[in-house]
């Protein structure tokens, strides 16, 4: 971090501003002081929704390590060894970290939006940090770290491609992404019991019921901003998805989280159409 990038720097004239404190957190690339910076925000502070960012260079902040490496090379181990389970928790931890930049970023970068929308994003922000520091001391507990297994960046991809377009960063991050997660979570969570690991189920189950929370407040302003353009949300969703080349979701679905998560049943049935009828595994998720 040079000297115009250090969380002061950033805040500028309003260094209470609750989005350029977003953005400064965002910067922070050790993960203890990213989380100490993200819970150290205000859910009150004083919101300027108008301010224009100009985005510093290198974001966003991540630690020297785990080390970055294509998808296809993260390595899938078996669950019955805990060289295996900590893979696993590991991957859910680097999934995390990415999702707090994901809500920083969201929060900084798009002006013009009423006060509850950069307060509903840090919400999920610090329980993004939360979550990330449930995988954290599980891991530790284990005697692993976060950094020590390769991970990849997918998800900050997705954040890179959407970056001028507020409508298709709430299509595919929290309406795509973090609703694959929703999916994958029983999966999960059934994996990890079934090794006899209770602990790092309960987890996942806390992460799964936060993640509704995270994919309702994505399905209601993408819809918010669906109805101020005039645009029918699933055709909207179909045309965003194939824009932008969205990962092809696979079933099984969680529907019981999706409807609790906001999607209806035009939606819902929409999803099921478009998903290959062999695919019933995955090997990526997301949270
Ligand atoms: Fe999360
Ligand atoms: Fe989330």
């Amino acid at each position: 971090m040079n000297s115009n990038t250090t969380p002061d720097a950033l805040a500028g004239s309003a260094p209470h501003c609750l989005r350029a404190r977003a953005l400064a957190a965002l910067v922070v690339s050790e993960w203890s002081q990213k989380l100490e910076a993200v819970r150290a925000i205000d859910d009150g502070a004083v919101l300027d929704c108008q301010r224009e960012f100009v985005a510093p260079a290198g974001l966003p902040g991540c630690p020297a390590r785990p080390e970055l490496v294509p998808p296809a090379q993260v390595k899938h181990r078996s669950m019955a060894t805990l060289e295996g389970r900590a893979a696993l928790l590991h991957a859910l931890a680097h999934i995390e970290f990415n999702a707090i930049n994901l809500a920083l970023d969201i929060l900084w970068r798009f002006a013009g939006m009423p006060d509850a929308f950069y307060r509903d994003w840090l919400r999920v922000a610090q329980e993004e940090a939360y979550h990330f520091d449930l995988l954290r001391q599980r891991l530790q507990t284990l005697g692993y770290a976060y950094g020590d297994f390769p991970a990849h960046n997918g998800l900050w991809d997705m954040a890179q491609r959407t970056q001028d377009d507020l409508l298709a960063r709430l299509a595919l991050v929290p309406r795509t992404l973090e609703a694959r997660g929703l999916d994958a979570s029983p999966m999960i969570r059934n994996k990890l019991a079934g090794a006899g690991d209770a602990d790092s189920a309960a987890i996942v189950d806390i992460i799964l019921r936060d993640e509704i929370g995270h994919v309702a407040i994505g399905n209601h302003w993408f819809k918010q901003q669906c109805g101020l353009a005039g645009k029918e949300p699933v055709a909207c969703y179909a045309e965003l998805a194939q824009r932008y080349d969205a990962p092809k979701l696979r079933g099984p679905f969680n529907l019981e989280a999706r409807r609790a998560a906001g999607f209806n049943e035009v939606e819902l049935a929409a999803l099921q159409a478009n998903t290959p009828p062999s695919m019933s595994s995955r090997k990526e998720f997301s949270a």
